[in-house]
């Protein structure tokens, strides 16, 4: 995409009225099997009481659900409950819950560290680490004690749902919803159909879904899903512009001048560079000859700069307040001497904010052509709401194709 056509002013109208076609064809799209196949989901199971755990149990809490919450680690569950605690008095200190409801859903949650107690649950969502291995033995074990009409779920951020579901012993019944963080406040999920996955349990993880309070759309099973995968391309040239000497904050000021709610440096820093390069280890197997992928986030990490949790990552931290790191440029540069990159920082601010959204467009186009996401309209309702991209600008696609001159219908 061009720089002088990111100067395009978002028309605001226009967007809410494509956002809001958007949202009636991801809800009533023949992607979906029969509403009638869906079975009732009266106790639900998470699965890990880390960060993701944290905001499934509250949701499915405030969607009535009787909760069983299982951690292997005791301190783990035990840090967990305490903030799922502190969450719920937040909402009755503001008002917005009363102190009757908050004892009734924590007197529906049940914290346990013994799988053996999640043998009444009608389905399981997991949120443990993503490795494969540790899921795949997760879905043993809940294999061996959860009723046989049981749905598992796995809320993995990129992993094949087919190898998470493989030799559980319940292929038909697995299927992937990944939530976005903050898990209880994030309006919509992306619902990842594996191969063995049947009619019913994608009707009933909708349904699910929708009593969670979630837009629930459809994405096909492949690194990352539709949100991450694009992310990935737009981090990787966030990655690349660094390595050519743009300073992180310059980068971050020009994109949330576009709108985005948080600049990608400040994203990566909140998110961990130590936990997005364990992720990249296994996506960089497949960019064999490119030794510059996302060589800044995997350096960061290695000299402990995880982010906000080390004090140090694109930025210096003081509580949550974030200053820029003079010493960041002379990472970066020793990084790109290593890997023969000329330096020449980006003039403009509107080729910052091209260089990154041009990906985007382009993953999302080929994510089409893959038949990964149903429609552009998807893909614009899972960055609009669940990766900050400005409203005002209806998403990726709907930009890209108003800057072409021409439309995107929402069918
Ligand atoms: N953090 C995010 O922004 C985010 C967003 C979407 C999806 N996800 C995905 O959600 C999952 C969890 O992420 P997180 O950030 O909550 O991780 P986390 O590290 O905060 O929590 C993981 C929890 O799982 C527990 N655990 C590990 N193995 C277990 C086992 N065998 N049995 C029971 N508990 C076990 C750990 O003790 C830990 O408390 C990952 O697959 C991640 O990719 C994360």
């Amino acid at each position: 995409m061009s720089d002088n056509r990111m100067r395009c002013a978002p028309d605001q109208r226009l967007a809410d009225a494509y956002l809001c076609q958007a949202r009636e064809a991801a809800e009533t799209g023949a992607e979906w099997p029969s509403p009638s196949l869906a079975s009732p989901v009266r106790r639900l199971a998470v699965v890990g009481a880390g960060t993701m755990g944290q905001g499934i149990a509250l949701c499915a809490l405030a969607a009535g659900l009787e909760v069983r919450w299982l951690d292997k680690s005791p301190q783990a569950l035990e840090r967990g409950l305490q903030r799922l605690r502190q969450s719920l008095e937040q909402a009755v200190a503001r008002g917005r819950l009363a102190a009757t409801a908050r004892d009734e859903r924590l007197a529906r949650l049940h914290p346990t560290t013994e799988v053996s107690e999640l043998s009444d649950v009608d389905a399981a969502i997991e949120a443990v680490f993503e490795d494969v291995a540790v899921k795949q033995a997760v879905m043993a074990q809940l294999h061996a004690v959860c009723p046989a009409h049981a749905l598992f779920i796995s809320n993995t951020s990129t992993l094949d749902i087919d190898a998470l579901a493989q030799g559980c012993g319940r292929e038909g019944q697995v299927l992937g919803m990944h939530f976005l963080t903050p898990a209880h406040v994030t309006p919509l999920v992306e619902v990842v159909r594996g191969r063995a996955t049947a009619h019913a349990t994608l009707a009933t993880a909708r349904a699910l879904a929708q009593a969670l309070g979630k837009l629930p759309v459809l994405a096909g099973n492949a690194w990352g899903f539709i949100g991450n995968r694009m992310f990935e391309g737009y981090l990787r040239e966030v990655d690349a512009l660094q390595l050519e000497g743009t300073p992180a904050e310059r980068i971050d000021q020009a994109l949330e001048a576009f709108g985005f709610a948080l600049g990608p440096c400040r994203t990566l820093d909140m998110a961990g560079t130590d936990l997005v390069s364990q992720v990249l280890a296994a996506r960089a197997l497949q960019f064999p000859h490119a030794p510059a992928y996302r060589r800044v986030t995997r350096r960061l990490a290695e000299l402990g700069r995880f982010g906000h949790k080390s004090g140090r990552g694109h930025y210096l931290y003081e509580g949550r307040t974030a200053r820029a790191d003079p010493d960041l440029a002379r990472v970066c540069a020793e990084e790109a001497q290593a890997l023969g990159i000329a330096q020449k920082p980006c003039a403009s601010d509107e080729e910052i904010v091209a260089r990154c959204v041009g990906p985007l467009v382009q993953e999302g186009r080929a994510l089409l052509a893959e038949g990964m996401a149903c429609r552009a309209s998807d893909i614009d309702l899972v960055w609009v709401l669940g990766y900050g991209f400005p409203a005002a600008r209806g998403g990726p696609m709907h930009m890209a194709a108003v800057v072409d001159g021409t439309t995107l219908s929402a069918a």
